[in-house]
């Protein structure tokens, strides 16, 4: 299958590239050429450079290389999400793209940005959304107009193009900018017996997923023709607690300290959380496995070995918390 990825070049995206050639599949990448990305070695990659601010000006290659599939791995507003629809509706039939399980209202619930009592987990996908939309205005820059649900609202519904959104949880592993096992492992790479976490916090529940695994479910779902029209959560079929996460990385790491609960005013203000944690963010993924098959083929050791062998070669800058 011809498949065109646009931003398959970063965290998510170019594992992503590297499954769907490892699967034989006629790959092209649509980006800048900032980062580096897939190489021919696993398949054919070709490398379509441009701004997709611009992505129009682009139909003609799109065109001659006749992609029956586009995935956008980097939608992130309501308008990113348009002129993607527009420019490949005609060219290919299907549009899949990747989205967040923030888009729940549970989120709302958890960040605060819609008070009520906590919702029920797990989250299927027909749960219901956010009514309040964009949920990182207050922080300005670019995730100004950020919206998935929006997003979401475009793949799913432009006429002649089939959508099917992917919704990730939190992603980790190698390439993670957000650096997010980093201060769990600085503690335990410097002997630290104990890691505090806020004592509301070391019970919330989370789910995650190992940037290769959800590599493996996008690209099944982009070379499946039943996932069109699908909407599908992405995320490892137990969530761990956040206590039992860093034991988890703990255990990657060799790590024979212990877990402590502290009172949220004993803790430093950079390891506080006003996040309201009676609410779990849990994903059901019962309907990509069933339908499409999908099982992660990296188990969880091993992901976190991978991505904690990453993180000490790739501390983030001046090895502060990310
Ligand atoms: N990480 C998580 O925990 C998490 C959770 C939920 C959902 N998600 C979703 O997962 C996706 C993240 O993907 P990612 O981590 O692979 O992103 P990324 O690392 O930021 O990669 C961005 C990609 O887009 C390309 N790009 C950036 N600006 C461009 C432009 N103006 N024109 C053309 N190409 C451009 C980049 O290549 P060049 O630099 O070469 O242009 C690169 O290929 C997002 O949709 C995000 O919302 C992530």
């Amino acid at each position: 299958m011809r498949v065109l990825v646009i931003g398959g070049t970063g965290f998510v995206g170019r594992p992503v590239v590297r499954r769907l050639a490892a699967m034989g599949h006629e790959v092209a990448v649509f980006h800048r050429g900032e980062t580096v990305g897939e190489g021919g070695s696993e398949g054919a990659v070709l490398h379509l450079l441009g701004d997709r601010r611009n992505l129009a000006d682009y139909t003609p290659d799109f065109r001659a290389f006749a992609p029956e599939v586009v995935v956008d791995i980097v939608p992130l507003t309501e308008a990113d999400a348009r002129l993607v629809a527009d420019t490949v509706r005609g060219v290919s039939r299907r549009l899949v793209a990747v989205s967040s399980q923030d888009v729940y209202l549970a989120y709302g619930r958890l960040t605060g940005l819609e008070p009520g009592p906590p919702l029920p987990v797990p989250l299927a996908e027909g749960a219901p959304l956010r009514s309040r939309l964009h949920p990182y205005r207050s922080q300005g820059g670019s995730y100004k107009n950020y919206e998935k649900i929006l997003v979401e609202r475009v793949v799913m519904g432009t006429p002649d193009l089939d959508g099917t959104v992917l919704r990730l949880p939190m992603v980790y592993g190698p390439g993670d900018r957000q650096h997010r096992l980093h201060r769990y492992l600085r503690a335990m790479d410097t002997g630290s017996p104990t890691i505090a976490l806020q004592a509301d916090l070391a019970g919330w529940r989370w789910s995650r997923g190992y940037v290769d695994n959800v590599a493996l479910a996008v690209a099944m779902a982009a070379v499946d023709d039943r996932a069109a029209g699908r909407i599908y959560n992405v995320a490892e079929p137990d969530a761990l607690s956040m206590e039992e996460w860093v034991r988890a990385v703990g255990e990657a790491t060799g790590w024979s300290g212990s877990v402590v609960r502290v009172p949220r005013d004993e803790l430093p203000e950079d390891e506080r959380t006003s996040m309201f944690t009676e609410q779990d963010l849990v994903a059901d993924t019962t309907a990509i496995r069933g339908e499409l098959g999908y099982r992660e083929d990296i188990p969880r050791v091993a992901a976190l070995r991978l991505t904690v062998a990453w993180e000490r070669a790739n501390p983030p800058p001046q090895g502060g918390p990310a």
